[in-house]
């Protein structure tokens, strides 16, 4: 299992509120449901040795949610956020957010930071919750920062533009994993998944477990990933 493990795994938790639909439960249930489900595949990626794990929790299209399910959720986060901090400590897990920050609530920004900064030496995996996360909107905040910092247009090059992202430092996306049945990225990692190996199931993300969790990383270490070359020499001529 360990041999091409997937450096960095990213996954869009999709179909909370149908699975609570289809239960006659109203939507936050299945974000209850998701939250616990998440907690489980961050205990199989570290007991893999996953180095890195990228949640998409909120988008920056969920803020048009019915205002009562946005609120749900951010309380749903904080509960979370506080409950498995000491968790993570314990598994020397570093917890870092990618998104706009300046539009979450006050409160949960400070505990976002707070997170951050404490885990910041961890490093038995890195979690990070893409959490007010747009890619295009973090692509437009990196060409901002370019321009505030006067980089010329030799300075910016591939290398240093992806300083400017919210995953500085963090590796290229091997892998992005959607529930629900839904095949798009939505938003998600556009520039980081430039080569990912995308990974659809049906199931819905209450529903997604480790075993499963454990056969996409399967499927993906039988995938040959060429990066645009040809591994294996044509024979052009006789
Ligand atoms: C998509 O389901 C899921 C979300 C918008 C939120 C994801 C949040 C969680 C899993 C809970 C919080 C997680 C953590 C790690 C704190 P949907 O509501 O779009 O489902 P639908 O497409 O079936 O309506």
């Amino acid at each position: 299992m360990r041999f091409n493990l997937p450096r960095h795994i990213g996954i869009i938790m999709d179909g909370n509120g149908r699975w609570a639909n289809l239960r006659g439960l109203p939507r936050i249930e299945g974000h209850r449901r998701g939250a616990e489900r998440a907690k489980d595949i961050i205990n199989a990626s570290l007991e893999m040795g996953i180095q890195v794990l990228t949640l998409y929790a909120f988008s920056i299209e969920n803020w048009s949610r019915p205002e009562e399910e946005v609120e749900m959720l951010m309380e749903l986060l904080q509960t979370y956020l506080s409950g498995e901090f000491v968790r993570m400590l314990r598994e020397g897990v570093r917890f870092r957010m990618i998104g706009d920050r300046q539009r979450l609530p006050v409160h949960i920004r400070e505990l976002i930071n707070r997170t951050e900064e404490e885990t910041s030496s961890l490093d038995q995996m890195t979690l990070v919750l893409a959490l007010s996360y747009g890619g295009k909107d973090e692509i437009l905040r990196a060409v901002k920062k370019a321009i505030r910092l006067e980089m010329t247009e030799d300075e910016v090059t591939e290398d240093t533009f992806e300083e400017l992202l919210d995953t500085a430092g963090l590796p290229p996306v091997d892998l992005v994993i959607r529930t629900s049945g839904e095949k798009r990225l939505s938003n998600f990692l556009l520039w980081q998944s430039a080569y990912a190996e995308l990974y659809f199931t049906e199931t819905l993300w209450p529903d997604f477990t480790r075993e499963e969790y454990i056969s996409a990383i399967q499927d993906y270490q039988r995938r040959e990933r060429r990066f645009g070359r040809v591994l294996t020499p044509l024979r052009l001529t006789r």
